[in-house]
């Protein structure tokens, strides 16, 4: 899986085993230093994006009815202003120690958790958002970005026109703002199966996203990518 990505859709789909390798790291002691590790450290100083740059891009995005997909610790939803004192919030991972997690912290909210494979068709009921938040989840994701895109497809049936779907993901190897540090970092990464994105690449990403949604924006810093793209209003 390591050295991964096909060009295209083509290529072989992504094993359960592979799917389930992108979340096995995520347990209570990894997700203790999560906040201040991944999201102070290796973001800021290797991928050079700061949380606070993904905060204010929640905070231009997130609606009320509001689903995220990979919450992590729940940093992102702890932290961004929702346009609403009284969100409806869902998260949506596979799992079960992320989901409590994230859903422990931000409990005043009471979110609702479901276990899912982003991968899958979903089943979130009657459920309906106007904003769907997955951030540093695509470069987890097994496969090539068109195999990834299968995420949006998922999300369908669930979204309002006009609906926001954002997120943020550490470029493949091609970035050219990759540096020595963050390429060696990159390849660690991937060869533990904990990343899976050495050919993702930012023009892949506005494409799929532009084969399915309107107004998609794309900004970059550092090696990451900033996402957001709305359902047309007329489906
Ligand atoms: C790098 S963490 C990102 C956490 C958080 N969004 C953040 O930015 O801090 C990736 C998250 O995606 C989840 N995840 C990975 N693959 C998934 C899949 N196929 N379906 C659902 N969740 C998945 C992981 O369990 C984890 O919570």
């Amino acid at each position: 899986m390591g050295s991964n990505n096909g060009p295209g859709i083509g290529a072989p789909a992504p094993t359960e085993a592979q799917i389930h390798a992108a979340v096995e790291g995520y347990r209570r002691p990894a997700l203790a230093a999560y906040d201040w590790i991944v999201l102070g450290l290796v973001s800021r100083w290797v991928w050079r994006c700061s949380r606070r740059t993904m905060l204010a891009h929640y905070n231009r995005q997130v609606g009320r009815r509001h689903l995220d997909i990979g919450p992590g610790t729940g940093w992102f939803l702890d932290k961004c202003h929702f346009p609403t004192k009284n969100p409806s919030i869902t998260l949506l991972d596979l799992n079960d120690v992320v989901l409590a997690t994230s859903a422990r912290r931000i409990s005043r909210y009471r979110p609702v958790t479901h276990t899912g494979d982003a991968f899958k068709p979903l089943d979130l009921g009657a459920a309906k958002f106007d904003s769907v938040g997955m951030n540093f989840l695509l470069h987890c994701l097994p496969g090539s970005v068109p195999q990834k895109a299968v995420v949006f497809d998922n999300l369908a049936p669930y979204l309002t026109p006009g609906a926001r779907v954002f997120g943020s993901t550490v470029l493949g190897s091609a970035a050219p703002e990759h540096t020595k540090v963050s390429s060696k970092l990159l390849r660690r990464l991937n060869s533990s199966d904990v990343f899976c994105n050495t050919g993702d690449r930012i023009e892949d990403i506005a494409n799929e996203l532009s084969a399915r949604f309107t107004d998609v924006e794309i900004k970059q810093s550092g090696t990451v990518c900033l996402f957001s793209a709305r359902v047309p209003e007329e489906r």
